[in-house]
């Protein structure tokens, strides 16, 4: 009997490494079948600058009118405002653009 008992516990373990290895497997594998077929055939979603804006530019303030600061403050703003949102430096540059392309005179 006491030969016995190791042996089926870890023939249990063994059953229940290889169930998670397959359920892992298999959802590893629906992500990847998901992620390569998106409902508009592009890649990836990406915001563009105005939805980046409001996603990262009113945590700490309100936002700001694109039209309350020149193309030339807005970068100098975003310098400093990029480094705070820790942003990375494309959504940065998209966010620059947004602004820069409707900023005051
Ligand atoms: C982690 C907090 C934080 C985030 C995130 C942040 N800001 Fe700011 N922002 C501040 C603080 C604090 C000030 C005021 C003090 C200063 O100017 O140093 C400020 C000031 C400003 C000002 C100038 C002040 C004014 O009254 O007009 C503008 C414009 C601005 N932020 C734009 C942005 C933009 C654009 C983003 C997104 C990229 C952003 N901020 C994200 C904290 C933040």
């Amino acid at each position: 009997m006491s030969v016995c008992r190791p042996k089926r516990v870890s023939l249990l373990a063994q059953c229940v490494l290889v169930a998670s290895i397959v359920i892992i497997a298999m959802y590893g594998l629906g992500s990847v079948v998901l992620a390569k077929t998106p409902a508009d055939g592009s890649h990836k979603k990406t915001l563009d600058g105005a939805q980046l804006y409001d996603t990262n530019c009113n945590r700490c303030h309100s936002e700001r009118y694109p039209t309350e600061h020149t193309p030339g403050e807005w970068k100098t703003l975003m310098i400093h405002m990029r480094v705070r949102a820790n942003l990375p430096p494309e959504q940065a540059k998209a966010i620059l653009k947004y602004l820069q392309e409707n900023a005051g005179k």
